[in-house]
């Protein structure tokens, strides 16, 4: 028994990489190994021997066992070491010349989206990415109990015991620009609000983080008319084509009525994403006429003024328009994936220039 002790010991300690430590295993403690031998043998013996005999070849197994899995720990080790070492990398050596780098679907199709709406008299409004729950819900006409809330899977902020300041968070859409904008601008308005937005969710078409572009337009007379011809221009400019099939969904949204959402029409075939054919709908934004409590709330007599408001997916649009099928990846900063999908920095979009050219 010392022998085989000293013979695999000795092994272990020589062994220089997992397949070969496993080979060492199988050979004295396996099924079939050697310590596994003798175990069988144990039958042929006499009571006493056994009772020598039996512990002594337990304490063996243990003994090779952990000596197994202490090596195995050590390999582990120094393969990190030896990976930390050969992927080192001098963050302070200056950059190597490159082309150039490449616009992101989402930053191309904000500007493509903004010149279309700039075109139709809208100007860009921004509103802070952390907001009080009042801006984002209550002025929305969605009260503390409305099951919108929960729907919204909000990031609410962290709040130390005793802070009593109004519960802020990250705001779910972009909707809070309408109230905001009002207060800034009053009536008449027409503006978008393009930005990042966030919801505890995550899957092929949703991510923690993405991005929509917020639309309200108020004046005397606007009717839900208005509100159509709008978003049908602007995707027909948007997708550079001469018509697309559009499905307009009665809904509900606390802040408008009517309400609609809109969905266009894609096919996924084999994981190929393609808009305007195909049996598949892909909704894109939700839209409707502004609820009067919400104009009330931005500080304008709704018996006065009266619009419409939309909320588009940008990364949706991105998607479609660019036929990228996994959402997940724009937010993975994969310089492959970057230089495929990205766009020129030179290329301004524009109407007159052509969008995405
Ligand atoms: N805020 C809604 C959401 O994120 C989208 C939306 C719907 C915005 C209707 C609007 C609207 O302005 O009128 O789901």
């Amino acid at each position: 028994m010392d022998d085989l002790k000293e013979k695999y010991l000795g092994q272990i300690a020589e062994a220089t990489d997992e397949n070969a430590l496993e080979a060492v295993r199988l050979a004295a403690v396996g099924k079939k190994g050697e310590v596994a031998l003798k175990m069988r043998e144990l039958g042929k013996m006499t009571p006493e021997e056994r009772q020598v005999a039996g512990p002594a070849l337990n304490a063996l197994k243990d003994e090779i066992n952990s000596a197994l899995a202490a090596k195995k720990a050590a390999l582990g080790d120094a393969a990190l070491d030896e990976r930390l070492r050969s992927e080192w990398l001098d963050v302070t050596l200056p950059t190597r010349p490159r082309g150039q780098g490449s616009i992101h679907p989402i930053s191309q199709a904000s500007e493509e989206l903004t010149a279309i709406f700039a075109e139709m008299g809208f100007s860009v409004a921004e509103g802070p990415r952390v907001d009080t729950d009042w801006y984002n819900f209550d002025a929305l006409n969605i009260p503390g109990h409305h099951p919108a809330r929960a729907e919204m899977d909000t990031f609410y902020m962290h709040r130390a015991e005793g802070d009593d300041r109004p519960p802020h968070v990250l705001r779910t859409h972009t909707s809070p620009v309408q109230i905001r904008s009002m207060e800034k601008m009053g009536a008449p308005l027409r503006i978008i609000c393009p930005g990042g937005v966030y919801r505890a969710d995550y899957d092929q078409t949703h991510t923690p983080m993405f991005h929509q572009v917020e639309g309200l337009a108020l004046d005397e007379n606007i009717s839900m008319a208005n509100l159509k011809w709008v978003l049908e221009e602007f995707v027909k400019s948007f997708f550079e084509v001469e018509s697309v099939d559009l499905r307009f969904r009665a809904s509900h949204f606390p802040f408008t009525e009517p309400s609609a959402e809109v969905d266009i029409r894609c096919s996924w075939d084999n994981g190929q994403l393609k808009i305007g054919e195909g049996d598949d709908w892909m909704e894109i934004l939700g839209s409707g006429m502004v609820h009067p409590k919400v104009i009330a709330a931005g500080g304008i007599d709704p018996e006065k003024y009266q619009g419409f408001a939309f909320g588009i997916g940008i990364d949706r649009l991105a998607m479609l328009k660019y036929g990228i099928p996994d959402l997940r990846a724009f937010f993975d900063s994969d310089l492959r994936w970057l230089r495929h999908y990205g766009f020129s920095c030179l290329d301004v979009p524009t109407l007159h220039g052509g969008l995405s050219r």
